[in-house]
């Protein structure tokens, strides 16, 4: 099964439409691209920054007038350049790329951390729009790196979805990891599904507690990635290619790669690295 197809794979161009700040180092570029704008959720593209790199970004958003959006958080000097481009600046995109989420079931909790949020935000329209019955857990470090805030606010007030924030240091919402809070909703509710991205501990926390409560679970994974289209072999984790056959993992794809979850990595240099 692939995601993708050849002409996926050929470079365009698109310029910015528009840059949101989601907080002081998250933000959210708008582009058009007819490719882009049939991406599934979980999805990823290749963005080139002209000059600088080329790096994977998930898909955050789709919008019925055919454009779309990635969400980035400045970490390194690619994403520090994108993050810097305003609106009218040239961008390459490769895309999309990958298997996404499948919808199933009709009660899900979503649990994010970080940029994880942004495949997830997707999904949670998709889940909305489905009629399924959605909490959400966003975890960050402290209120400062939280985002869509506005948007899983709306989604709370005008569909009733039951939204919560968690941060470590307390600062905005429960006090705690994501999955502490995961934990506490579980024991009080019964779900089908289990859909997560963030930090990959998070991840292996939350698919140790999927098991636990016989819940079904689905996780989109990072891996180092250059292709994109399954040749260089940068994105391995176990027999799978991530940029591939993945990034999302479905309960019994994870169970094959357990042992290297949150545990080992490649590195840009193919060096084994723990996560
Ligand atoms: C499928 C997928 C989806 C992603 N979606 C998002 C997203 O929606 N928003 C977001 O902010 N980030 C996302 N990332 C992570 C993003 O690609 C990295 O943060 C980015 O590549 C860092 O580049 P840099 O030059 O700024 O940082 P660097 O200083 O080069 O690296 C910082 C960190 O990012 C990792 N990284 C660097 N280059 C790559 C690469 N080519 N592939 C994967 N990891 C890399 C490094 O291993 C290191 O851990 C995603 C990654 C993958 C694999
Ligand atoms: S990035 Fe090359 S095989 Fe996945």
């Amino acid at each position: 099964m692939s995601g993708w197809h050849i002409k996926n794979n050929v470079m365009r161009t698109v310029e910015i439409l528009d840059v949101k700040p989601e907080n002081p180092h998250v933000k959210t570029i708008f582009f058009r691209d007819e490719m882009c704008a049939s991406a599934e959720p979980g999805q990823f593209i290749m963005v080139w920054i002209p000059g600088v790199d080329e790096i994977p970004l998930s898909i955050s958003s789709i919008y019925p007038d055919g454009s779309s959006s990635v969400t980035v958080a400045e970490v390194g000097e690619a994403t520090r350049a994108l993050t810097r481009m305003r609106a009218g600046d040239i961008i390459g995109v490769r895309g999309p790329f990958g298997l996404g989420f499948k919808v199933s079931g009709e009660r899900a909790l979503v649990v994010g951390g970080g940029t994880g949020m942004a495949p997830l935000m997707m999904l949670i329209n998709r889940l909305v729009e489905g009629g399924v019955d959605v909490t959400v857990i966003e975890g960050a470090e402290n209120s400062n790196k939280l985002i869509f805030l506005d948007r899983l606010n709306n989604l709370s007030e005008s569909m009733g979805v039951e939204v919560l924030f968690t941060t470590e240091d307390g600062s905005y919402g429960f006090r705690g990891l994501a999955t502490d809070l995961a934990e506490r909703v579980l024991c009080n509710k019964r779900f089908d599904v289990i859909y997560t991205c963030g930090p990959e501990r998070m991840i292996r926390k939350a698919y140790e507690m999927a098991k636990a409560y016989s819940v079904d679970f689905q996780a989109s994974l990072e891996r180092y990635m250059r292709c994109a289209i399954g040749i260089c072999g940068s994105c391995t984790i176990g027999k799978y290619r991530v940029c591939r056959d993945g990034p999302v993992f479905d309960m019994e794809r994870i169970g094959e790669i357990e042992e290297y979850l949150g545990v080992l990595k490649y590195n840009e240099s193919g060096e084994r690295i723990p996560v």
